[in-house]
């Protein structure tokens, strides 16, 4: 078996369906960081330290993220999204892919409490997922530093985190009940579920190959119900060989809706 497919077996991550000149790169820079000389040694050194698997893990799906990131899309989502599904339906499901530590699908549970307040009949569920186990814990647990909230308003603050006395804010229950965490490949070929009203995977893409792109968005367009909403990171966009699937919706905040 090649270094290669061992370091993948060992961090159960397909490295092929990354670009290679990315996975070198971060390959190359925890060599640097565990002074291994070359990839030899620095495989040896994976078996040898096994919390070095989590450190690679996390060097190649980088988890960057914030609440309310780019707040122009959530306030879109708070103003038209929200308000129009809740109209059409009795139960919301959303999908948050790439989830990360959780402060994307928390934001969103957030607009959708406030929503609720309107539409007491309405319920709505949020799957948040990612690929690596060690974000989704902190995502879980819900505590975050000051930096995090820099987009949260007082007022919401208070509402909806519990203030610790280390400094830290702790996601209230009642946001908490509204996400359902789970691990999740976005290289599997299957969806988190179907009939999904929308599907937010910003951010996430940046390191996949264009076929590994496209394949996803095919996933998210079946995984889809009619007229569901796909928000895409800001700088992201659809190759064209995917672009009939969906129709903009607002082009600059990155929000598309399934064709017909
Ligand atoms: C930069 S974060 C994005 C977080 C959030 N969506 C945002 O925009 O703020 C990217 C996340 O994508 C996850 N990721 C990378 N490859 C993935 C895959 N194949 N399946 C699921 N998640 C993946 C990483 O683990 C990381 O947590």
């Amino acid at each position: 078996m090649s270094l290669q497919k061992s370091i993948e077996r060992l961090i159960r991550i397909k490295c092929s369906s990354y670009k290679e000149d990315y996975i070198k790169r971060r390959i190359l820079s925890r060599m640097r960081l565990t002074n291994t000389a070359d990839f030899e040694a620095y495989h040896k050194y994976l078996l040898e330290n096994p919390q070095e698997l989590d450190l690679l893990r996390n060097a190649l799906t980088i988890n960057v993220t914030k609440f309310f990131r780019d707040p122009e899309v959530f306030e879109v989502m708070r103003r038209e999204i929200l308000p129009d599904l809740a109209r059409r339906r009795r139960s919301i499901r959303i999908w948050c892919a790439g989830c990360a530590t959780g402060e994307e699908p928390y934001s969103i549970a957030i607009l959708v409490h406030e929503l609720m307040a309107f539409h007491k009949d309405v319920g709505v569920t949020i799957y948040a997922t990612d690929i690596d186990t060690v974000v989704l814990q902190k995502a879980t647990a819900g505590i975050y530093d000051r930096k995090a909230l820099e987009n949260v308003d007082e007022k919401r603050i208070r509402k909806h985190f519990i203030s610790h006395d280390d400094g830290t804010f702790e996601v209230r229950p009642h946001i908490k009940d509204l996400v359902k965490f789970r691990q999740h490949d976005l290289m599997s070929g299957a969806p988190i579920t179907r009939y999904l009203d929308a599907v937010t995977c910003r951010n996430v893409t940046i390191y996949f190959t264009e076929k590994q792109k496209n394949d996803l968005t095919h996933l998210f367009y079946s995984a889809l119900a009619v007229d569901g909403y796909y928000v895409i990171g800001k700088t992201e966009y659809l190759a064209r060989e995917v672009e009939h699937l969906f129709t903009p919706y607002n082009a600059m905040q990155k929000i598309l809706r399934k064709a017909a």
